[in-house]
């Protein structure tokens, strides 16, 4: 086994060695820095293998037992599992696996609903919410008429008094729960409490804190909401891609909305690997997983809030902290470059109400799924806390910034991403 793997290395190096050099350095990058982007994770070595296996060459248009092409009979017993482990995994009655991504899983529940210039209301870009949630710049904020709920000013907070008073005013058609920048648990049920009053329909965006629904550590949409969409990749820990429950009325409607509405062949490879991951997703340790996810987050935001970092909300529930970087004289732009000199790699992230645009930023966005997956230890992240702090302080004193840069490197092959051997 190990000898055709490396094999298949090989043959990659001497047909396009450009390609094979990018991938080798991702690899090393990927290795030698300690990524903090809330919305990255490191896939198990399962879940490579399943994506980069011959199922790339199959067309599987259609679903399992209706397809349009023959020789689907693997493909159908794939597809199945995928579904059979997403449905017990998240107590789905219906999920649909093929989506590319999250915002294809977004497009398909809109497709499926929504006609040209209804109402959606979703949480505005700027406080935490994601493009396809209604934002200018993106279809569903071009296509639909869009009213966006933000967070209080002085908690940073939803207050879901106020998502209602604006639902009863608006009247949308849709409502969309969910965000990519909130580090609190979102309340599903004040959600489906207000879709019921104002007579919308409940989709809740779960790309985020997919893993920690599954584990049992944020309220699980699905029994509340119409429609639930979701990435693999993020802190669920598979593929890149994208999936939707909804409850049984709807199945129909999401299917035809995803297969032919939005795409055409599905991905069958990331299908497989999305499987890989809901098995592994399944298993006790991945709830052991999550919880530390949740709890190496709690500590980097205690450690930087010792530190005079200034927390949006003042903490955590999930897997990300937003840091407001006003009070430490540097931009989430500056921020960001600096990080990734010493090895540590995050994004710069609007804070509600930010002066400053979205290519500079006043905020930086840190998250612990991938530090998580390499197995960092509580201690270790106090100390990346503290390297974090100590980065920023002396920003101008490139000595200071090596060490740190060293240390962040020690960590790094204690703790190994993936371990491959390397030349
Ligand atoms: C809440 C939310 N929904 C949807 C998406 C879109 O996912 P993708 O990048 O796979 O299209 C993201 C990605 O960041 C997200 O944070």
């Amino acid at each position: 086994m190990e000898s055709k793997k490396l094999e298949r290395a090989e043959e990659l190096r001497q047909v396009d060695p450009e390609v094979a050099e990018a991938i080798d350095l991702e690899l090393r990058r990927q290795e030698e820095n300690l990524v903090l982007i809330a919305s990255e994770n490191l896939a198990s070595r399962a879940v490579l293998e399943a994506q980069g296996s011959v199922l790339t060459n199959k067309y599987a248009e259609g679903y399992p037992g209706a397809r349009y092409y023959g020789g689907c009979e693997f493909m159908d017993r794939v597809e199945e599992l995928a579904r059979e482990r997403a449905r017990e995994l998240f107590s789905a009655d219906h999920v649909n696996v093929q989506p590319h991504s999250g915002a294809s899983a977004n497009m398909a529940v809109y497709l499926a609903v929504l006609k040209p210039g209804d109402r959606i209301m979703g949480m505005s870009l700027a406080h935490g919410g994601h493009l396809t949630h209604g934002s200018r710049v993106n279809i569903s904020g071009r296509y639909f008429e869009v009213a966006a709920y933000g967070v209080e000013e002085d908690t940073g907070r939803l207050n879901m008094e106020k998502v209602l008073e604006l639902a009863l005013k608006f009247k949308p058609r849709l409502i969309v729960a969910g965000a990519s920048a909130y580090p609190r648990i979102i309340d599903f049920e004040a959600f489906h409490r207000i879709a019921q009053e104002t007579g919308a329909l409940l989709m809740a965006d779960i790309a985020h804190i997919a893993g920690l629904v599954a584990a049992g550590l944020h309220p699980n949409p699905v029994p509340v909401a119409e429609f639930v969409t979701t990435t693999t990749h993020k802190t669920l820990r598979g593929p890149r891609g994208g999936m939707i429950f909804c409850q049984k009325q709807y199945a129909a409607k999401i299917d035809k909305a995803v297969f032919p509405g939005l795409q055409g062949g599905p991905l069958m490879h990331v299908i497989a690997a999305k499987a890989v991951a809901l098995k592994e997703a399944q298993q006790p340790e991945f709830k052991a997983y999550q919880q530390q996810v949740v709890n190496n987050a709690r500590i980097l935001a205690e450690e930087l809030a010792g530190y005079g970092f200034d927390l949006v909300t003042g903490g955590t529930d999930t897997h990300l902290l937003l840091i407001d970087l006003r009070s430490k004289n540097i931009t989430g732009l500056e921020a960001e470059r600096l990080l990734d000199q010493v090895g540590i790699t995050a994004n710069k992230n609007a804070i509600p109400n930010d002066q400053r645009g979205p290519q500079v930023t006043s905020g930086l966005r840190l998250g612990t799924p991938t530090i998580t997956s390499r197995g960092l230890p509580p201690d270790e992240v106090r100390l990346l806390a503290s390297l974090i702090n100590e980065a920023i302080e002396n920003r101008h004193r490139p000595s200071r910034l090596s060490r740190i840069r060293e240390e962040v490197k020690r960590m790094c092959r204690e703790y190994p991403a993936y371990g491959f051997k390397q030349d």
